[in-house]
């Protein structure tokens, strides 16, 4: 609001001081009035393109995508406008200046009349006036596209301090760590950053939706169950798990729209399938291809063990293509692709439980191991979870700890995605044994069938803008908190659960912590009720959907509990951010299966949002939003 106040204040002057000369009677003239205006329009003009060319460079926007490239046509239109008309309009304002001439003339509308003549004649004596005025308009444009490629800092500030060696490992993870620090601050948004920062790498090729193998074997899937039922390790059990993680729910408007929550509509995530024995799929390393509902074969053959841990009948592996992302929120881009990540893994942990069986996370794997097996190119594609898939619920143990990557110095051809990918990842094969989980089982399914069945509440499930402004009950708050805390943390730790509560029955407008082992909302501070929403809304970059929700709900990462990750601060910080999206997810399927409407939100001030809920940068930090409101009927 206060935006559109310094916008429109030059405007809202100028129509005052016009309508105080009309009110003393000294209106001026026709030709005074159009001048002035169309000075205002200049300015107007040249800041809007100033900004958006400054836009364009400092992002790495596609320079030319429909609206830009109406933009510049519409510039060179006025360009040849100006040329036209600036020496008129240089006259008539000098002239305005200069007493004696007789064109400022008091009262009443009327036109130029005997001006013109001499208007003509200031034209024919300064015929450079109109090619200064363009000069001055293109170096203005120009100096603001150079100033949004320069402005800021492109690159973190690492040291490089690790060492090469398995015995540097302690180097090698406070290096590693040390990125996370500095990426995580890069990628923070603040109202200052955009002149302290610019993006790090180019970022303008924009990858197709879908990973097309035309070359590979392909393998239809029957169509995904609707309910849960027994067997996951069938074609239509893993079908149905596929479908529920990545598949297409919804076409709308142009929109290719999937079964989880993704950021922008991006999708940048790829997921592999491989397979050691699922009755109806040959053992191979498949691709899941969701534009079809199949599979594409990358290599016929039993998986080795890196892929599939001895053991395990079949694993999913997670990809995400950085630029799908990156191409429009840039550097943040990897904060988005572990949160959507996540979103779609819970849907994978949910189904394969509605199967009878089990999805569970590794929390360490060797990335670029797993990527020579997938035959992706890290600088594109980067592996980001390994899933093992059983047909019952295990246990695992890990045989032994992987490494940490080295930190490299020097600039990254991805900037910092490929920086704090390399330094969240980990190198050297970890093995692992599965166990049946031998005495829960038939406790564990029977709490699992009592629970909502997944399935419809994910086929069914989307993101809700449009809230009710029907107060939203403390009970069904209550049920969506405790369904995204119940479940035994998979990743991480570290993730802390914040609430603000703007029109909730029983609440006050205020900024809570959820304690999910005593399960209730402990207070923290109080918002003012006049501009509790606006401040919410300020936060989450002026959207609606966070200053128009009943509750928004906000993840943290507490630092220490990520420090302490058992694969190291640096992987805890990807493990905690992935933990988060699991828990985003759970809060959509329970909004879904109350009838509540809910949206994810990753979109936010860093700072701003951690003052909103009072907590401080050095403890924890604020990596979500979800907005969670009662559903408006209009839609
Ligand atoms: C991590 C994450 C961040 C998101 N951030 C925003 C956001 O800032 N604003 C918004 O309106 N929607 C946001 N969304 C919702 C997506 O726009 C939405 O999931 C996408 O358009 C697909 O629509 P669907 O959820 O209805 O399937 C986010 C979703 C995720 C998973």
């Amino acid at each position: 609001m206060d935006k559109l106040l310094w916008v429109l204040a030059p405007l809202v002057l100028a129509g005052g001081v016009v309508g105080v000369l009309a009110w003393r009677g000294r209106l001026p003239s026709r030709t005074v009035l159009n001048a002035a205006f169309s000075l205002l329009l200049l300015v107007y003009l040249l800041v809007t393109a100033g900004l958006g060319i400054f836009w364009v460079a400092h992002q790495h926007l596609p320079v030319f995508d429909w609206h830009y490239v109406f933009g510049y046509a519409m510039l060179v239109l006025v360009a040849v406008h100006l040329a036209f008309n600036f020496r008129m309009l240089w006259h008539t304002l000098k002239r305005r200046q200069t007493p004696g001439t007789g064109a400022a003339g008091a009262g009443t509308l009327r036109p130029a009349g005997p001006a013109r003549p001499r208007v003509a004649a200031g034209v024919a004596r300064r015929p450079w006036l109109g090619a200064f005025a363009l000069l001055g308009m293109g170096t203005a444009l120009g100096t603001a596209y150079w100033i949004g490629l320069r402005q800021g800092r492109t690159e973190l500030r690492v040291v490089a301090g690790g060492g090469a060696t398995p015995t540097d490992a302690v180097a090698n993870a406070q290096a590693a760590a040390a990125v996370v620090e500095a990426f995580h601050e890069f990628s923070s948004h603040s109202r200052s950053g955009v002149f302290r920062r610019a993006a790090s790498s180019d970022w303008d090729t924009r990858p197709p939706p879908f990973k097309a193998l035309p070359a590979a074997t392909q393998q239809a899937l029957p169509p995904p169950l609707k309910a849960r039922a027994e067997g996951l390790l069938t074609r239509q059990g893993l079908s149905t798990l596929l479908w529920h993680t990545a598949g297409i729910s919804l076409e709308r408007g142009g929109i290719v729209f999937r079964t989880a929550p993704s950021s922008g509509a991006l999708f940048a995530a790829e997921f592999y399938l491989a397979v050691r024995a699922a009755p109806g799929i040959a053992p191979g390393l498949w691709h899941y291809q969701p534009q079809h509902q199949a599979l594409a074969l990358l290599r016929a053959g039993e998986p080795g063990p890196a892929l599939l841990p001895a053991g395990a009948p079949a694993a999913l592996l997670a990809t995400a293509l950085w630029r799908r992302s990156g191409h429009k929120y840039g550097d943040r881009g990897y904060r988005y692709v572990l949160a959507d990540l996540g979103h779609a893994l819970e849907n994978t942990r949910q189904v394969a439980a509605a199967l009878r069986g089990s999805a569970t996370l590794l929390p360490q794997f060797d990335e670029a191991a797993l990527a020579a097996l997938l035959g992706i190119d890290e600088q594109q594609e980067g592996v980001l979870a390994q899933v093992l898939l059983f047909g019952a619920p295990v246990q695992l143990q890990a045989l032994g700890p992987a490494a940490q990557v080295p930190v490299q110095a020097g600039p990254a051809a991805l900037g910092v995605t490929e920086a704090i990918h390399r330094a969240t990842s980990l190198r050297g094969a970890t093995a692992w044994t599965a166990s049946t989980v031998p005495a829960a089982p038939s406790t564990a399914v029977a709490t699992a069938q009592a629970a909502p069945d997944p399935l419809p509440l994910i086929a069914a499930r989307r993101s809700h803008r449009r809230f009710s402004s029907q107060p939203l009950g403390a009970v069904p708050l209550q049920q969506v908190l405790v369904a995204m805390t119940t479940a035994p943390a998979q990743l991480s730790t570290a993730v802390r659960v914040h609430v603000l509560t703007l029109t909730v029955e029983g609440h006050t407008p205020a900024a809570w912590r959820w304690d999910a082992r005593s399960r209730r909302l402990l207070y923290t501070h109080a918002l003012a009720a006049r501009t509790a929403r606006a401040q919410a809304r300020a936060a989450a970059l002026g959207q609606d959907v966070v200053g128009d929700a009943a509750a928004v709900l906000v993840l943290t990462l507490d630092r220490a509990a990520f420090a302490a990750d058992p694969a190291g601060a640096a992987r805890g910080y990807r493990h905690a951010f992935i933990e988060a999206g699991l828990l985003g997810e759970r809060l959509y399927l329970q909004a879904q299966a109350l009838g509540l409407g809910a949206c994810a939100v990753g979109a936010f001030y860093d700072d701003e949002a951690a003052a909103l809920l009072g907590v401080t940068l050095g403890n924890e930090w604020v990596v979500h939003f979800a907005a969670l409101g009662v559903l408006n009927p209009q839609g």
